[in-house]
């Protein structure tokens, strides 16, 4: 897609994803001090899929999955972990999942533990992977999930330093673990059934059983449950992205 028009599109998906806030939740920046962490949505029946790892082989899948069933999902990508996200077919299918409305967040760039690092390596963990994504998206993440979910008080203020909010989970499928589509369903099915006020389910980009059999089979349930989708950044009430620009073109600069 040319520069020009992948730009409207930009604008006219920003337009929409704030003109499909709740319109009793106000948009809300990260204010100044250690980043704010989500364990789950603040908004009630509120269900935000997300997707980690990526961008992977079935990103493209998930992203078609999701906006089949008219759902918003949230991405967790990272700059070099099982794909180089400059990759020409991995910056076609990041476009291709934001310019369906889904919200790309930051999971980092080499998905390291960041509890062992030091201020200068988490800074850079973490600029690397905002750099890619304002280059080829154009957008600032207000969102990042660190790898493994491990934060500490400095990866917390380095996070809230960078304008980012902080999200975990309350689901864990454990797809990660190796489990049966069955087993994760059953994780699932367990938090339905408690009534669960709020699903952030942790899932993986990763794993074809999780996009083509997981996936569906949780939109049906939740759905049947009650529970309404978006991403995120709606299910927190805050915005996506801290800053929207131009995409870039392609140069020498675009490599892991
Ligand atoms: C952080 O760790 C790196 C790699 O071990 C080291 O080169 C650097 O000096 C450290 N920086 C600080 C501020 O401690
Ligand atoms: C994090 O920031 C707070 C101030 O907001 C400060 O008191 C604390 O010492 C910092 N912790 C680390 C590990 O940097
Ligand atoms: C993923 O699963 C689908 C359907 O189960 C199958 O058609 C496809 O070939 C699989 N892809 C890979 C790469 O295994
Ligand atoms: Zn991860």
């Amino acid at each position: 897609m040319k520069g020009s028009s992948f730009l409207v599109a930009s604008l006219s998906i920003l337009l929409c994803a704030v003109g499909a806030q709740p319109a009793t939740v106000a948009l809300k920046g990260h204010r100044a001090g250690p980043a704010t962490i989500f364990t789950g949505c603040v908004v009630n029946k509120m269900a935000a899929l997300t997707f980690d790892d990526g961008p992977n082989i079935y990103e493209a899948g998930i992203s078609d999955v999701l906006t089949a069933h008219g759902v918003r999902g949230t991405f967790f990508v990272n700059g070099d972990l099982y794909n180089c996200i400059y990759d020409k077919q991995i910056v076609k299918n990041l476009r291709h999942s934001f310019l369906a409305g889904h919200q790309i967040g930051s999971h980092t760039w080499a998905h390291l533990d960041l509890t062992t690092l030091n201020e200068t390596q988490i800074h850079s963990e973490m600029s690397r992977t905002e750099l890619a994504l304002q280059k080829i998206l154009g957008v600032t993440p207000a969102f990042m999930r660190p790898p493994f979910g491990s934060y500490n008080d400095l990866v917390r203020n380095v996070s809230g330093t960078r304008g980012q909010s902080l999200v975990i989970w309350n689901v864990d499928t454990r797809d990660w673990a190796g489990l049966t589509v069955a087993e994760s369903e059953a994780i699932y099915q367990t938090a339905i059934d408690a009534k669960q006020d709020t699903i952030l389910p942790l899932m993986h980009e990763t794993f074809n059983t999780t996009a083509f059999e997981l996936l569906p089979w949780a939109i049906k349930a939740l759905k049947a449950a009650g529970y309404r989708f978006g991403t995120v950044a709606e299910c927190v009430g805050q915005r996506p992205y801290q800053a929207f620009n131009l995409p870039r073109i392609r140069d020498r600069t675009w490599t892991c």
